[in-house]
């Protein structure tokens, strides 16, 4: 079986390759002080022990439930926001049929709540449900995150407004700290099935935990596959790897070397517009664990070759702080060839009976001549296929790289302080009881 790698012959131009070599030793002491839990955030490394710890008896309970979610919904809502959102959504879009809610076998399809505080999406929501079965995933490691707590208000009367308290029930699943919160409390009082977040996994990091698996596994895709890619990756994250063939210390390496040089943005580009939301997941996966302390390089995205339409102009020969990272992917599902037209009006018979595929690999290629030339570094990161095993892959890959960027730049890669800061305000403007103080602060300021 082929594996996830990386391709830096996009970097000639920016970095000699005997330079990259100079930074071994504090990259490997790195790696050292994170698997020795001697770094910042040594608390929250439960991360890097899932792969292999998670049980066979744990993946089949949510193999389980995901099946009776399945058989008893046409729709089961993941309630959650950042880390308890993200990764979900991010997977079932990868793998999903890009029309599946179209589809006349659609299976059951997963929708998403409290990832945003919008009154009209929550409306139409609610309003879509109100004739259809559904069941709720509500996940939310603090227990207290104002978004999801208030979607999950709005889902549970919905429930109730629906069916008998026995069937509310029933249909409600919590995913959530094992002790402590208001989601726990409300689990434990009503009865609900609980799964656990354990307690040194922060939220971004949670992917393969239940509050990714689950909603993965409603979705009807193989969450052991997806385990087992991460397994492998996770399998070479370690001080004996020689460092030149270490995936994740090369990628954090020289995306620092890069930002050292003034590339202050690293763009996450696909030309499979199935990875939009993994660009998601990944851009909150490094923009909460190292945007701290005024460091940290910018996580920006872009879908290729939709994006070339727009921020292609930028890209090529706007300001010279970006890099690409550019998730290749090897083979497509589907077969499909450009048709010959009698008439070649439109001058594309030069491409008749040729697969799309091919004009997509020539357009990506086409793009890394051009941004290079344009000095803009690539770095790729090559993917066989897209699918389970892989994305599990990808996840720990990216994962362990991001704990390894933050401590090269000296950072906690696993506390995010900076998103309080937008919560106290609101908690202040909507005069939330223990914030008085806030209030009238907040509200002279506006004066101002
Ligand atoms: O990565 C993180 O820790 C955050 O994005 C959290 O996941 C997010 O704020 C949601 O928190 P909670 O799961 O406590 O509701």
């Amino acid at each position: 079986m082929r594996n996830i790698s990386i391709n830096l012959n996009g970097l000639s131009n920016f970095i000699p390759a005997s330079s990259i070599n100079q930074y071994k030793f504090e990259t490997k002491n790195l790696v050292a002080s994170l698997l020795s839990k001697k770094g910042k955030g040594n608390d929250f490394l439960g991360w890097i022990t899932l792969p292999n710890e998670i049980s066979p008896a744990l993946l089949a309970d949510l193999n389980q439930t995901a099946e009776k979610l399945r058989k008893q919904s046409d729709y089961v809502v993941v309630i959650g926001i950042g880390g308890s959102y993200l990764g979900a959504r991010a997977a079932i879009e990868a793998l999903s049929h890009s029309f599946e809610f179209l589809r006349e076998d659609s299976k059951t399809k997963v929708l998403f709540a409290g990832q945003n505080i919008c009154e009209d999406y929550h409306y139409e929501l609610l309003e879509i449900l109100k004739n259809k079965s559904f069941s709720i995933i509500v996940i939310s490691k603090s227990g207290t995150t104002t978004e999801p707590a208030i979607a999950f208000r709005l889902l549970k009367n919905l429930l109730e407004e629906k069916y008998s308290k026995d069937e509310v029930k029933n249909r409600i699943v919590a995913i959530t700290d094992k002790k402590k919160g208001a989601l726990k409390l409300v689990a434990d009082k009503e009865g609900y099935k609980t799964y656990e977040i354990p307690d040194d996994v922060g939220g971004r990091y949670s992917i393969l935990t239940p509050v990714g698996l689950l909603p993965i596994a409603c979705a009807g895709f193989d969450i052991e596959k997806m385990v087992e890619g991460a397994k492998v990756i996770a399998a070479d994250c370690n001080e004996n790897i020689p460092f030149e063939k270490s995936i994740t210390e090369m990628y954090a390496t020289v995306r620092n070397i890069l930002y050292g040089k003034g590339k202050k943005v690293e763009m996450l580009v696909n030309f499979h517009p199935k990875l939009t939301q993994f660009t998601e997941w990944w851009k909150q996966l490094y923009g909460e664990s190292e945007g701290k302390e005024n460091k940290g390089i910018f996580p920006a995205g872009a879908n290729f070759t939709s994006d070339l339409h727009s921020m292609g102009q930028y890209i090529q020969e706007g300001e010279r702080i970006l890099f690409e990272t550019i998730l290749s992917v090897g083979d497509v599902k589907h077969t499909l060839k450009v048709p010959a037209f009698a008439e070649d009006v439109d001058g594309l018979n030069y491409l008749a009976g040729r697969r799309m595929d091919e004009v997509n690999k020539m357009a990506e290629l086409g793009t890394m001549i051009a941004h290079i030339d344009g000095g803009v570094p690539n770095i790729i990161i090559e993917v066989p296929e897209i699918n389970e095993y892989y994305l599990g892959q990808l996840i720990f890959f990216f994962e362990f790289a991001c704990a390894i960027s933050g401590y090269i730049i000296n950072v906690n890669p696993f506390d995010q302080p900076g998103v309080e800061a937008y919560k106290n305000n609101m908690f202040a403007l909507l005069e939330k009881p223990g914030h008085e103080e806030q209030t009238k602060k907040i509200k002279m300021k506006l004066k101002k």
